[in-house]
């Protein structure tokens, strides 16, 4: 295939996304972990469901960063679970160095690349992903929000006893406890989910998306999500792969838009060939408007804990 996407962390994210690029035949995957064999191992079976799928692409798990040179897009996915006796602060200071590291690596191999973070905290890593790599605002786009929507989306869905497919959702912010799904934003058939459901109805879909994260991690017992988290990735690198310039929820590097400076925070972006195309203002109440902010501030204090 032409084009070529690189995801580096062949855990649970990472090797779900992977599948999935391979299984659309979108391009070829290159999927990179520090781990030796894992990345080979996974590489090749998912290689060998390439015949059944009738996909061609082709599929390469290594631990060598000279395979992904020339990649259009890198999906980060590498980083560390919270470990007992680990403090959030020490979790984020860890996964703060990997980032560093595996950014400085991207970026020498593929210095034309979109990169997607999804290593959390992810507005925080995406913020390092951003100044360690150098490259402009739009070919850093951090996914979260698509998540966020999605599982939104499923929940209107369950509760409303309609198609997926007639559901849209908007969750915006930071990807943390603080983000701020949108109601007003959110439609079943175009129609605002404020005119279909009474409030304590939607204050409950509200409370479950924001805790959306934590219930799978109870559920899992170990681990967080990854068949969602894998399929918001895809839907990212289709968009830019195919340049279909869709609008979707991503975290982007604000310098002024909805009154957020120089940090990334989850608003409705233009996904498109050259990665984030536009950042689209949405009317938000003073109430939205000001959660939003709630959120962002958030985000400052971890970025201001790995200071970048
Ligand atoms: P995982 O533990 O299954 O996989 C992480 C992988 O990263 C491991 O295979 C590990 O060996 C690898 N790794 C560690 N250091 C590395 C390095 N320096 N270079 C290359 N690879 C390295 O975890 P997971 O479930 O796949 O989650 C991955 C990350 O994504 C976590 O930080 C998780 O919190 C985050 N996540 C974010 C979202 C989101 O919405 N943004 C959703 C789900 C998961
Ligand atoms: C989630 C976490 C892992 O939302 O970011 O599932």
């Amino acid at each position: 295939m032409n084009r070529k996407v690189t995801v580096i962390g062949s855990g649970n994210v990472g090797a779900t996304a992977a599948r999935s690029i391979a299984d659309k035949e979108l391009a070829d995957v290159i999927l990179l972990d520090i781990l030796e064999g894992v990345p080979q191992g996974k590489g090749l079976d998912m290689l060998e469901a390439c015949p059944i799928e009738g996909s061609d692409s082709r599929v390469l798990g290594t631990n060598d960063y000279a395979d992904t040179a020339g990649s259009d897009i890198v999906v980060i996915t590498a980083g560390l679970a919270r470990k007992p006796g680990m403090s959030r602060d020490d979790l984020l200071l860890k996964n703060c160095d990997i980032i560093r590291s595996v950014t400085e690596q991207v970026v020498r191999y593929s210095p034309h690349c979109i990169i997607i973070p999804v290593t959390n905290p992810l507005d925080a890593m995406a913020q390092v992903v951003y100044r360690v790599s150098g490259f402009p605002r739009e070919r850093v786009v951090g996914m979260a929000g698509v998540l966020d929507s999605s599982r939104m989306r499923a929940f209107i869905a369950m509760e409303l006893k309609v198609s997926v497919e007639n559901t849209h959702a908007f969750v915006l912010g930071g990807h943390g406890d603080t983000m701020v799904p949108l109601p007003r934003y959110s439609t079943v058939a175009g129609i605002p989910i404020t005119e279909l459901m009474d409030k304590a109805t939607i204050d409950r879909l509200v409370a479950r998306t924001a805790n959306g994260g934590a219930e799978i991690v109870k559920l899992l017992g170990t681990g967080s999500a990854y068949y969602a988290p894998g399929s918001a990735t895809v839907e990212m690198v289709e968009a830019i792969l195919k340049d279909k310039k869709k609008i979707l929820p991503c975290s982007v590097f604000l310098q002024g838009e909805y009154g957020i400076h120089d940090l990334f925070v989850g608003v409705p972006v233009e996904l498109g060939a050259r990665g984030v195309e536009q950042i689209v203002e949405i009317k938000l109440t003073d109430e939205e408007a000001a959660a939003i902010r709630k959120s962002a501030a958030a985000v400052k204090e971890l970025v201001d804990v790995v200071k970048v």
